[in-house]
C-alpha cells in the first residue's frame, strides 16, 4: 500500500471512531447528564469530524454527529431508565416538534465570528445575546394559553414536560396582556432556555452530598436532571428559572427578531435585558468584551454570547444547515484556567470514606473568585502527571463550583519543583486507619467507619438530613459543636441529648435546645422505610429503602435476610445485599439499634401499612414481568402482598399465574407457553381484585 492510502485509511478510521466518541458523548451529555468529554474537547472533535467529512464525501452519513442534533430523549414508551447520579426518568408523552429544534454553530474564536459577520449582506443588523447554559424548550401557546412544553428531544420530536415546566413562575401559562398585535395570533411558540440558578444549584448539590447522592457536575446537567423527573413537586422544590430568545408561528407580529422579543416581553414572557442590536463588528466585539467580565455578576450560568440576523427576511434567505440556521452563530467563552503554584497536597476524609487529595495553592483570581484549593481527584491522576509539590499548575473552574487541577506546566518552572515523587498515604490522615483501595475503583477508602470523625459526622449529618429523619435545629455545624465537645458519637447519642447538655453550649441556649429537642421527638414519627434510610447503609439510598422496607416490614425481618431474598427485590444488587448483610454484621451497628429503638424510633412499618388487604391471592405463588403503564412493578409487587399472594422471580410449575407487561422476556413467554402458565394483563390482574 502506498503511503497515500495509508493516510486515507487512516483517516477514514478516525472519521468512524469519532462519530462513535462523539455519539457516546453525546448520550451521556443529554441523557445521562453525566458529561464525560468537556463542551471545549466536544467541540474540537466535532470540527476535526467535519473536515475528515469533508475530505471524504463518500463516507457521508446522515446520522453522523455533524448532521443531527444531541438526543435527550429518554425511552421508548414505558420503558424505565436508570439514569447516572441516581435521578431516573421514566416515560413523557413524546410530541412531534412543529418546526425542527436546531442547534447553533459555535466558534470559540473572535476572527472566525468577524469571518462570519463580513460574510453578511452589507449594513445587516445583528443582535446580540447571551447564550445561557441550561438545555432547550419549546413552549407552545394555543390562543393565548400554555399548552405543550418540549425539550428538544432529537430535534424533531421532544418530551412534553409541561407539568415540570408550569411549576416555573417566570413562564406565564395564560397570556393575558395580548394587545392589538396578538389579537388574531391563534398558535405560537416560543423557545428558550431552562437554567437552575447558581444558588439553587449550589444549595442542591449540599442537600445531594448529605444524601449521599452523586452530585450534578454544573447547573446545566442539574437543570436538565430536574426537568426529566416525574414529581412537579420535587421540581417546584428545586426553583428553576427560564429566558427566552426566539419567537416562531404561522402570523407573527414584526418582521425583526428584536421587535418580537420585545412584544414577548410585553405580552409578559421572561426576556432578558441584555439583548441588543449591533450595527458592525465593533458594536459586536464591544458586546462580547462587557459581558465576558460582566456575565460573572449574573445569577445564571452562561457560556457565551449569540449573534443573529435581525431582519426575518434576510433571516429566511441565508436559510438552515441540517443542523443550525445560518443566520446565527454562537460566540463560546472558553473555560478559565489559570497557572499557580501547589504549595501542598493535603487530604480530605469524605462521609464514606473516600480520601481525596487536594491542592493547596498559591491564591488566584478564577471566574471571579480567589481560589486556593483545588481537587487533584485520585491518586492515578496525579501519578500519570508526575505531579509534585512545589509544580506550577494549571486550575479549572468551568461550569463546576469545584475548581479542579487539570494539568502541570513543563516549562521552566519544574526546575523549581522541590518536590519528591508523589506517593499517596498509605494510613487515613484523620484517624491513622490503614487505607484500602478496592479494585477497579480510583479511590482509597479509610475503612475505619465507626471511628474516623469525619465518617461519624457525616453518617449524622445524613442522619438528619430533610429527606431522612428531618431534625431541625440540629445542622452540621451543631453536630461538629456536640461531637468536639463528646456529646455525640453515633446517631443513637442524638436520643441521649438533654436540655442541660445543650443549652450549656456557648452557641445555642435554652431556645435553641427546645427546639432541637422537640424535633427529635417529632423524628420518632417518622416511618420505618426512611429509618432504613437515614441509617445511611452505604449504596442504600432513599428509594431502594423503600423497596427493602416494603419486602421487609420491620428491622428484625432485614436483619436475618438472605443473599437470595435480598437480590430478589429491585433495584438491589449484589454490591448492595453486601452491604446489607455487612452492616447487620456489625457489633456496634446492632448496638445502636437496639438504642434507637429503645428510644422509640420506628424500626417496623405501622399496622395499617401491613395489614393484608384481602387474601383473595392466598396461597398463589405470582411471577410479575415486563413494563407496565398503570403502576409501577413494585407497586403490582406490593399489591400481590397485600392481597395474601406471593411474588416469585422465575417460572416453574408452581407458577399460579404471570402478571404480564409489555416487553415480556421471550424466555419466560416460552417458559410459560411449555408449561401451560397463564397470563394476566395488568388491566386484567386489577379487575380481578375490584371484583373481590
Ligand atoms: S438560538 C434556531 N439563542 O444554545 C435558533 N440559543 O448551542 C437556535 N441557547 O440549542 C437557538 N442561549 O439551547 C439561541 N440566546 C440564545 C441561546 C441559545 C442558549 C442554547 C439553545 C441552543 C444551544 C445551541
Amino acid at each position: 500500500m502506498d503511503l497515500f492510502s495509508q493516510i486515507h485509511n487512516a483517516e477514514r478510521e478516525e472519521l468512524v471512531s469519532l462519530r462513535r466518541e462523539l455519539q457516546e458523548a453525546n448520550y451521556k451529555y443529554y441523557v445521562e447528564n453525566a458529561p464525560t468529554m468537556s463542551d471545549y474537547m466536544f467541540d474540537q472533535k466535532l470540527r476535526r469530524l467535519q473536515d475528515l467529512e469533508a475530505l471524504y464525501p463518500d463516507m457521508f452519513d446522515a446520522n453522523s454527529p455533524t448532521q443531527k442534533v444531541g438526543s435527550d430523549l429518554i425511552k421508548a414508551k414505558g420503558e424505565r431508565l436508570k439514569v447516572k447520579g441516581t435521578e431516573k426518568g421514566k416515560g413523557f408523552e413524546q410530541v412531534a416538534h412543529k418546526y425542527p429544534m436546531l442547534s447553533l454553530s459555535n466558534s470559540y474564536s473572535r476572527e472566525e465570528i468577524a469571518d462570519w459577520i463580513g460574510k453578511l449582506p452589507k449594513h445587516v443588523e445583528i443582535v446580540c445575546e447571551l447564550k445561557y447554559d441550561g438545555l432547550s424548550i419549546s413552549l407552545w401557546y394555543e390562543h393565548g394559553v400554555l399548552t405543550k412544553a418540549l425539550t428538544r428531544g432529537d430535534g424533531t420530536k421532544g418530551d412534553n414536560v409541561i407539568d415540570n415546566i408550569k411549576t416555573i413562575a417566570a413562564i406565564p401559562q395564560r397570556l393575558s396582556n395580548i394587545g392589538e398585535q396578538g389579537a388574531d395570533i391563534g398558535f405560537i411558540e416560543l423557545r428558550g432556555e431552562v437554567l437552575l440558578p447558581w444558588a439553587a444549584f449550589e444549595r442542591l448539590n449540599k442537600e445531594r452530598e448529605v444524601q449521599e447522592e452523586a452530585l450534578f457536575a454544573n447547573p446545566r446537567n442539574a437543570a436538565s436532571g430536574t426537568l426529566k423527573l416525574q414529581d412537579p413537586n420535587e421540581v417546584a422544590r428545586r426553583g428553576l428559572d427560564c429566558y427566552l430568545y426566539y419567537m416562531l408561528g404561522d402570523n407573527l407580529p414584526a418582521n425583526t427578531h428584536y421587535d418580537r422579543l420585545q412584544i414577548a416581553k410585553a405580552w409578559g414572557f421572561p426576556i432578558s435585558d441584555s439583548v441588543k442590536v449591533c450595527h458592525n463588528l465593533e458594536e459586536v466585539m464591544e458586546y462580547i468584551a462587557y459581558w465576558d467580565v460582566e456575565r460573572k455578576n449574573l445569577p445564571v450560568a452562561t457560556d457565551g454570547i449569540v449573534l443573529k440576523v435581525n431582519n426575518i427576511a434576510q433571516q429566511e434567505e441565508l436559510g438552515y444547515t441540517a443542523k443550525s440556521p445560518r443566520w446565527a452563530i454562537a460566540y463560546k467563552f472558553p473555560a478559565e484556567k489559570q497557572l499557580t503554584r501547589l504549595n501542598a497536597i493535603t487530604y480530605q476524609v469524605g462521609r464514606t470514606g473516600v480520601v481525596t487529595p487536594v491542592a493547596n495553592l498559591e491564591p488566584v483570581q478564577l471566574s471571579g473568585t480567589t481560589v486556593q484549593r483545588a481537587t487533584l481527584h485520585n491518586e492515578d491522576f496525579i501519578r500519570q502527571l508526575d505531579i509534585r509539590e512545589g509544580d506550577m499548575v494549571w486550575v479549572e473552574k468551568g461550569g463546576e463550583i469545584i475548581p479542579k487541577v487539570i494539568g502541570r506546566e513543563e516549562k521552566g518552572e519544574r526546575q523549581e519543583a522541590k518536590g519528591e515523587v508523589y506517593t499517596f498515604p498509605t494510613n487515613c490522615p484523620e484517624c491513622g486507619a490503614k487505607l484500602v483501595r478496592v479494585e477497579g475503583e480510583a479511590a482509597w477508602r479509610c475503612p475505619n467507619e465507626a471511628g474516623c470523625p469525619p465518617q461519624i459526622k457525616g453518617k449524622m449529618e445524613h442522619f438528619v438530613s430533610r429527606k431522612a429523619m428531618n431534625i431541625d435545629g440540629l445542622g452540621s455545624e451543631t453536630i461538629d459543636l456536640l461531637y468536639s465537645q463528646g456529646l455525640l458519637h453515633n446517631i443513637a447519642d442524638i436520643y441521649a441529648l438533654q436540655q442541660e447538655d445543650i443549652a450549656r453550649q456557648e452557641r445555642l441556649g435554652d431556645k435553641s435546645a427546645q427546639n432541637m429537642l422537640a424535633g427529635i421527638e417529632q423524628s420518632k414519627q417518622v416511618p420505618w422505610a426512611r429509618v432504613l434510610f437515614a441509617l445511611g447503609i452505604r449504596m442504600v439510598g432513599e428509594t431502594t429503602a423503600k423497596k427493602i422496607a416494603r419486602r421487609f416490614p420491620s428491622i428484625d425481618q432485614l436483619q436475618w435476610a438472605t443473599m437470595e431474598q435480598l437480590t430478589a427485590i429491585d433495584d438491589v444488587g449484589e454490591q448492595i445485599a453486601n452491604n446489607i448483610i455487612a452492616y447487620f454484621n456489625s457489633l456496634s451497628n446492632l448496638e445502636i439499634i437496639n438504642r434507637l429503638r429503645q428510644a422509640g424510633v420506628q424500626m417496623e412499618s405501622q399496622e395499617e401499612e401491613q395489614q393484608p388487604q384481602s387474601d383473595i391471592l392466598q396461597g398463589k405463588s405470582i411471577v410479575v414481568s415486563g413494563v407496565f403503564s398503570r403502576h409501577s412493578r413494585d407497586e403490582y409487587k406490593a399489591m400481590i402482598e397485600a392481597h395474601g399472594g406471593k411474588n416469585v422471580g422465575s417460572v416453574s410449575k408452581k407458577t399460579s399465574f404471570i402478571l404480564a407487561g409489555e416487553n415480556m422476556g421471550p424466555e419466560k413467554r416460552k417458559k410459560a407457553d411449555a408449561l401451560g402458565v397463564s397470563m394476566l394483563t395488568e388491566e386484567e390482574f386489577l379487575l380481578m381484585l375490584n371484583n373481590e
